[in-house]
């Protein structure tokens, strides 16, 4: 079997964001999830922008800033403790169920599985760690080592050359329609993993090499395409 390089996205891809909601519906009620969402967009969007703007600032800056950002927008006045609180979470979310049985096997078959995020080091570490899925990882990629955020190309070629790989034998796992969209750019293959039927692929001139809706679909795809 060829032996690949897997890229994994973390957040929303590995681990669900929407882990915060329960701590929040204590903080907010029934809006819960909707801030949640607000409070994830932002965060992104922070992200792009400090890219673009070439100002770069670590993910969990861009998370807090959200965060703020998110309890002004929607008039809800959280203390300090709680914001804190709901950060802490942030470095305890859970693993997707389907993570660890896919991880499992894709490392029992010898294949090379990296973390590729947004987050710092340590943060990633400490996320994963907590979700019990670290020791699947040779090693975690981050763009903080490149100072900018995906999906600028040079954090894709990063993860190229600090892992050694060749583009076409290196598969970019993401949630993110934009991350997917990232990994394409630079001539990864992707999966895209789509949740909920109700995702929406950007409707650009490429799309995902393959769309799974759990990651063990993914990990069953590579071993019918070695038979
Ligand atoms: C990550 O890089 C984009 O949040 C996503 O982990």
């Amino acid at each position: 079997m060829t032996v690949n390089t897997f890229a994994f996205d973390v957040y929303g891809t590995l681990v669900d964001t929407s882990g915060v909601v329960e701590l929040l519906t204590d903080m907010v009620g029934e809006k819960a999830q909707q801030f949640s969402d607000n409070w994830r967009n932002k965060q992104l969007e922070y992200s792009f922008r400090r890219g673009l703007m070439k100002d770069y600032v670590k993910f969990s800056e861009c998370t807090r800033q959200a965060l703020d950002f998110t309890c002004q927008s929607v008039g809800q006045d959280l203390t300090t403790q709680q914001k804190n609180d709901l950060l802490s979470k942030y470095n305890s979310l859970p693993a997707f169920q389907d993570a660890l049985e896919a991880l499992s096997r894709l490392q029992s078959q010898g294949h090379h599985c990296f973390a590729f995020s947004n987050g710092d080091p340590e943060s990633v570490d400490q996320v994963l760690r907590a979700a019990g899925i670290r020791n699947f990882f040779k090693a975690i990629i981050s763009v903080d080592d490149v100072k900018t955020f995906k999906p600028n190309p040079e954090v894709y070629r990063y993860f190229l050359k600090q892992t050694g790989a060749d583009a076409n034998n290196t598969w970019l796992i993401s949630s993110n329609p934009f991350d997917v969209l990232g990994g394409l750019n630079v001539g990864m293959k992707t999966a895209w993993v789509k949740r909920s039927d109700k995702m929406v692929f950007d409707p650009w001139d490429a799309t995902p090499t393959i769309t799974i809706s759990t990651l063990t679909d993914f990990s069953h795809h590579l071993e019918e395409l070695s038979r």
